[in-house]
C-alpha cells in the first residue's frame, strides 16, 4: 500500500468516483500514484463538484471505462508531447490546419479530449487552483453580457450562468463537439433555474460579429495557446468589453499538448503582449510545474499555468 494509500480517507470518497480512479489505474498502473495523490488533496466540496459531473456524464449514457479513457487521453498526449518538447525545443506544430481536423473538428476525439480537460479540472493541482481563482474572481453581483471564448466542455461558463448575476452568456467555439458538449451540460445544471438568455455559437471568435464595449464579462481559458495570433485575440478581447469589464485569461507557459501551437517561452513575454493589447494586468495566479518552484520550472523549461484578471488600459 503506498502512502496515499493509507492516507486516502476512502469514506470521503463517492462510488463514482472510487470507481473511476480505480478504472484509471487499471487502464494505467503508471498513473495510479498520481490519481491516489490527487484524491487524498481534494476538499470535500470539489469532491462533490466531480462526483455530480460524474453523475451528469453517467446520466448521458457515457460509462466509468469511457471517462477513465477520456482522462488518459490528455494524460498520455501530454506526456508524448512533453518528450517531444524536452527534446526539439519547441511544439510539434505551429499552424492552426495541422491539429484542427485531427483535434477540433474530430467529434471523436474532441469528446475525449473535452471529458478528459473538464476531469483534470478536479484532478491537476494546476487546473483546480485555475478554477479555483476563476470562482472567486468571478464577480457575483454585477449584470450585464457574459462572452466566453472556446468554452469548450462548457464547465466555466455553466459555472458562470450558475454563480454570477449577469443577465445574458453567449458562448463562441469552433468545434462543434465543444458546442454541443456546453449545450448539454449548461441544460442539465441549469434544469431547476430561472431560465436567462444562454447561447452557444460556432464560430472562430476572430470571425464573430461582436459588437465593440458590449460586453461586461469576458473569459477566455486555454484558448491563447491553441492559435497562430493570440495577439489579435486579445485586441479583440479589448475591443468588445466594455471599459471596467471582468476580463479572465488563462494560458500556458512551455506546456506541450497535441494542439499547443503557439510557444509562450516566459511569462514576462505573456505579459509584454497583453500590455502591447492595451490590457493590464489586474491579478495573477502563476502555478508551476508540480512539485517544483517556479525558478526551477522556468530553469527546466516545464510546464507553467497562468490564469489573469486583465482590465482595458
Ligand atoms: C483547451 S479548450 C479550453 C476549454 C475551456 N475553456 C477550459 O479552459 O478548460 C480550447 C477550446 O477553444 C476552442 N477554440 C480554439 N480556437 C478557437 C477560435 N479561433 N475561436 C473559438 N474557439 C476556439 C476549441 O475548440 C476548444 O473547445
Amino acid at each position: 500500500m503506498t502512502e496515499a494509500e493509507r492516507a486516502l480517507p476512502q469514506d470521503r470518497l463517492t462510488d463514482n468516483i472510487r470507481l473511476f480512479a480505480a478504472d484509471v489505474a487499471a487502464q494505467n498502473p503508471v498513473h495510479k500514484k498520481f490519481m491516489d495523490n490527487a484524491l487524498v488533496r481534494i476538499s470535500g466540496d470539489e469532491i462533490r463538484h466531480l462526483d455530480a459531473y460524474i453523475g451528469f456524464c453517467l446520466r448521458k449514457g457515457l460509462d466509468i471505462p469511457y471517462l477513465a479513457e477520456c482522462y488518459l487521453t490528455i494524460v498520455s498526449d501530454t506526456l508524448r508531447e512533453q518528450v517531444y518538447f524536452q527534446k526539439n525545443g519547441r511544439y510539434r506544430h505551429a499552424r492552426f490546419d495541422e491539429v484542427a481536423s485531427d483535434v477540433y473538428f474530430n467529434p471523436d476525439y474532441m469528446r475525449h479530449y473535452m471529458y478528459g480537460l473538464a476531469l483534470t479540472s478536479f484532478l491537476w493541482p494546476n487546473h483546480l487552483a485555475m478554477f479555483s481563482f476563476f470562482r472567486k474572481t468571478l464577480p457575483v453581483a454585477e449584470h450585464g453580457r457574459y462572452l466566453e471564448i472556446g468554452s469548450g466542455h462548457g464547465y466555466y461558463l455553466m459555472t458562470a450562468a450558475l454563480h454570477s448575476a449577469y443577465d445574458s452568456f453567449l458562448g463562441v467555439d469552433i468545434s462543434e463537439t465543444s458546442v454541443a458538449m456546453t449545450r448539454e451540460l449548461v441544460a442539465h445544471y441549469m434544469k431547476d433555474r430561472a431560465a436567462k438568455p444562454l447561447e452557444v455559437q460556432c464560430l472562430d471568435f476572430l470571425a464573430a460579429d461582436l459588437p465593440e464595449k458590449s460586453f461586461d464579462a469576458v473569459v477566455m481559458g486555454e484558448v491563447l495557446e491553441h492559435v497562430e495570433r493570440p495577439e489579435l485575440f486579445l485586441r479583440r478581447i479589448r475591443d468588445i468589453a466594455k471599459d471596467g469589464a471582468y476580463i479572465y485569461v488563462t494560458t500556458c507557459i512551455n506546456a506541450p499538448a497535441v494542439d499547443h501551437i503557439y510557444l509562450f517561452e516566459t511569462v514576462k513575454q505573456l505579459e509584454e503582449m497583453f500590455a502591447a493589447s492595451g490590457l493590464a494586468v489586474r491579478e495573477k495566479l502563476i502555478c508551476p510545474y508540480e512539485g517544483k518552484t517556479l525558478e526551477q520550472s522556468v530553469a527546466q523549461r516545464l510546464a507553467i499555468n497562468v490564469a489573469c484578471v486583465l482590465g482595458k488600459v
